[in-house]
């Protein structure tokens, strides 16, 4: 018998609670022991009188520690209790599944190291891309490569509003709202529209792929909060969409890495996610390119990654967890491959403001649109390095008639 303890009866909890319901003869079948949920741990009681299961819920974690529970399965969220209850979990010798990134983004390594010197395993399939299986394929079937880059849409709420823009013209706030009712949002959406998430999950995943300490606060990061109508417009010109990108690059001893709102092409494959929906291109020295795509969010896409561990632990007991390296990456925060940009300049001279790009950038071209506003100037620029760019359109920002400069990089 295989007893689970759940810790969070949230959306997530309440789709694994189902999943366990619904897969009790497959989950015989496959692990050959039965499945039961002995407990799942809430803040607050009275909130779930009317759910399902009423009666193995408890807001007493001393309760779920001292009970025969082989598995704890962590869907709070958030760090704190979360660290402490897996923490315990795992020196009482208890197996644990979790979803939270914030979690494995912060302390990955050192609850990895706990997990090891107890005999017991952690894994955290849902903690990157949700219902996509994407971890265990990087670490185990794509082993035999150096894995050179990784180019993914890793939040669900940013793509949901950014897809409801592009196709529907929804306003920004209009999508958001519709996200946090579906139940992909993070509890303080901040946290996705900042691209704080994704870059955890970029972290997660560069940490394992390039086998070095990626921290996701010293990525190069951008959230979707000044996206307007008129970006759109101008990646439609552009044969793009605009897509919160997760990307990191291994080279020269040096990781490359950014999440920010990029313009990225139609006829590519990441383009074509819509909604919440999650796409990671991983690229191998033998195996080229290789894509995985599926639900990133959402009550059931997480919990079908949650049930896949579980399965996991109880088929292969004695697996031995993957390893965090303690050495940090050394990471550049501008692009190394040359990439051409759009940018809006806000300007109150159009005349000298083209000039003046004219004259900086040998390989420019100017908007002449009508989507282009009264008060600035729009234009495609090639760039061997993005320092260069950089470099250059902060001393544009000292020039009296220039007021805002807006960058996207085009993919
Ligand atoms: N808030 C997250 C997202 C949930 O929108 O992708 C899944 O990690």
């Amino acid at each position: 018998m295989a007893s689970i303890s759940v810790l969070g009866y949230g959306v997530v909890g309440t789709g694994i609670a189902d999943l366990i319901n619904k897969n009790k003869e497959k989950f015989k079948s496959i692990t050959g022991e039965d499945l039961n949920i002995s407990s799942i741990l809430v803040r607050d009681k009275s909130k779930h009188e009317q759910k399902q299961n009423y009666h193995l819920i408890t807001d007493n974690i001393e309760k779920v520690f001292n009970s025969p529970v082989d598995i704890i399965v962590e869907v709070m969220g958030g760090i704190h209790p979360a660290y402490d209850y897996v923490k315990k979990a795992l020196k009482l010798k208890k197996h644990v599944v979790t979803a939270n990134k914030d979690l494995i983004a912060e302390h990955g390594k050192e609850l990895l190291d706990l997990a090891e010197a107890n005999g017991v395993t952690l894994n955290f399939e849902a903690s990157v891309g949700g219902g996509i299986p994407i971890l265990k394929p990087l670490i185990e079937c794509l082993s035999g490569n150096e894995i050179i880059g990784i180019k993914a849409i890793l939040n669900g709420t940013t793509n949901f509003i950014l897809s409801k823009m592009y196709s529907e013209n929804a306003s920004y706030e209009d999508a958001l709202k519709l996200a946090q009712e579906l139940g992909f949002a993070e509890a303080n959406p901040d946290s996705d529209v900042l691209g704080y998430d994704a870059a955890r999950k970029l972290s997660i995943l560069s940490t394992i792929a390039y086998n070095k300490k990626i921290n996701w606060k010293d990525l190069n990061l951008n959230g979707i909060t000044s996206i307007d109508k008129i970006d759109f417009e101008y990646a439609k010109l552009n044969e793009c969409t605009i897509k919160l990108l997760a990307v990191s690059k291994s080279q020269n001893n040096k990781v490359y890495g950014f999440v920010q709102p990029v313009m990225v092409r139609l006829d590519s494959y990441l383009s074509k996610l819509d909604d919440e929906l999650n796409g990671i291109v991983i690229e191998g020295d033998a195996v080229g390119n290789v894509f995985f795509s599926g639900k990133g969010a959402g009550m059931l896409p997480t919990a079908s990654s949650v049930f896949g561990d579980i399965t996991d632990i109880i088929q292969n007991k004695n697996k031995k967890n993957i390893k965090f390296n303690a050495d940090n990456a050394f990471i550049e925060k501008c692009w190394c491959d040359k990439s051409s940009w759009l940018v809006r300049i806000k300007t109150e001279d159009r005349l000298n403001t083209i000039c003046t790009l004219s004259n900086n950038f040998k390989n420019c071209h100017i908007y002449t649109s009508n989507v282009t506003q009264a008060n600035e100037v729009a234009a495609v620029i090639y760039e061997e390095y993005e320092s260069t760019l950089k470099h250059t359109l902060e001393k544009f920002l000292d020039i009296p008639y220039i007021n805002e400069i807006k960058k996207f990089m085009v993919l």
